[in-house]
């Protein structure tokens, strides 16, 4: 790749970039395109997505309809596609970047494998070897229950092969679970096939997020960049809390980093990754990677110099990245904790005044009990702190009907 060059936006040397999902996570790559002075097109299926309110252009499409998906970014024409949500017709982006229309971050062979949980599952266990849990796909109840019986065992998680932040995710500790969890997958996944993977619970010390970017060098060649590790807690499959540096016997570290990089080398391409790895002392699983920031990540806006949105921003397009930590930190996310149209929030205020605190609120048009809604940050000179500064500044943030 030579060095880019960037344009200017809505004249006819604009760098475009388009944002398949425009979330809070999308949100935070436009702020990092725009002030780069990228023209940006925020799309998403629903109308005032946080990313639409910063976009240059908001486009509101089903992405998960290949002929809209196609009309869409032939009618655009950005340079570059980037996919934030994993609810996307993929192999239509294969077909487009296969005939050269558009550019994929990172690739759409990678937005295809990790669309649903099979073949990002299969690629890491079966191709690269790479240890994970124990795992079996099933189309019915008796698969499922075969496939306990016939060695994944008790405890298991039962997720559906096509859904995200833990929907229609459970534990089956016994014989008596197995057609709750079944049903509750059934209802839960994004599609209606009804296909899961059940695999063997893991009984980690921790869980990290390694977030891994791929971006040119100097001599125009691809490297790989990693960020210190970022632990979470997650609740019924859903991320609450996430703080950086999470403290790391160094092999672990390092058999994370080797599982980190040859996920990353084999699904290619420019950006940034967030692979989740499950750690028990000196022994690491692979568990999932996004291509893509990830959300337990937020908490780089306020740990590195370069957010996790800005490495995204610039490993796109093609400029060098610096992953250093700049502080310790935590992040502490905010729920909607009602249901309706406009919400306002009280306690902002309150918030900020917990020292070393920030606040981010998505701007979503809806709030749902369990939607999240917004995010506090916190640095601070140990990460232990950070955390109960972030989760006091969250506590007090109380979203209501208008
Ligand atoms: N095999 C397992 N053993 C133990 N815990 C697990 C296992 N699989 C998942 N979990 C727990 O459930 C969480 C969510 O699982 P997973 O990441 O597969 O779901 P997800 O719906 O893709 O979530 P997200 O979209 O938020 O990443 C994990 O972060 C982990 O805490
Ligand atoms: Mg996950």
């Amino acid at each position: 790749m030579t060095t880019p060059t960037l344009g200017t936006p809505l004249s006819p040397t604009a760098t475009r970039v388009m944002l398949l999902g425009a979330g809070e996570l999308g949100k935070e790559v436009l702020i990092a395109l725009q002030r780069l002075g990228v023209e940006t097109i925020a799309v998403d299926r629903y109308e005032n997505a946080p990313g639409q309110q910063v976009a240059h252009h908001a486009r509101t499409i089903a992405m998960s309809d290949p002929a809209a998906l196609r009309t869409l970014i032939e009618t655009e024409k950005p340079m570059v596609v980037v996919p934030e949500i994993e609810a996307i017709a993929t192999p239509m982006l294969e077909e487009l970047e296969a005939r050269g229309v558009v550019r994929v971050i990172p690739t759409a062979r990678a937005a295809r494998l990790t669309m649903d949980r099979e073949g990002i599952r299969r690629l890491a266990a079966e191709t690269l070897k790479l240890p994970t849990s124990p795992y079996k796909f099933c189309d019915s109840l008796d698969e499922l229950q075969a496939a306990i019986d016939g060695g994944i065992g008790y405890p298991c998680i039962v997720k559906p092969v096509m859904s995200s932040s833990g929907k229609g995710q459970s534990k089956i500790d016994g014989p008596a679970d197995v057609k709750k969890a079944w049903d509750y997958a059934m209802a839960g996944g994004r599609v209606s096939h009804g296909r899961v993977i059940v695999e063997g619970f893991i009984d980690f010390d921790y869980e990290i997020t390694q977030l891994t970017v791929r971006a040119v060098g100097a001599d125009g060649l691809v490297e790989t960049h990693f960020c210190e590790p970022i632990g979470h807690i997650q609740v019924s499959g859903d991320y609450v809390e996430s703080w950086q540096p999470h403290p790391m016997a160094s092999k672990a570290l390092q058999r994370s980093r080797e599982i980190a990089k040859a996920v990353t080398d084999n699904l290619g391409g420019q950006g940034i990754f967030g692979v989740e790895l499950f750690v028990k002392g000196d022994e690491v699983w692979f568990s999932e990677v996004s291509p893509r920031p990830h959300d337990t990540g937020m908490v780089t806006m306020c740990t590195q110099w370069q957010n996790e949105f800005e490495l995204h921003a610039r490993a796109i397009l093609g400029l060098p990245v610096n992953t250093a930590l700049k502080s310790p930190g935590a992040s502490a996310v905010v729920y909607g904790g009602v249901e309706g149209k406009g919400v306002v929030f009280d306690g902002v205020a309150e918030a900020l005044r917990v020292p070393n605190t920030d606040v981010r609120l998505f701007g979503k048009p809806e709030s749902f009990t369990k939607r999240r809604m917004g995010v506090a940050l916190a640095f601070d000179a140990d990460v232990e702190t950070a955390r109960t500064r972030a989760k006091e500044a969250a506590g007090k943030i109380k979203p209501r009907l208008p």
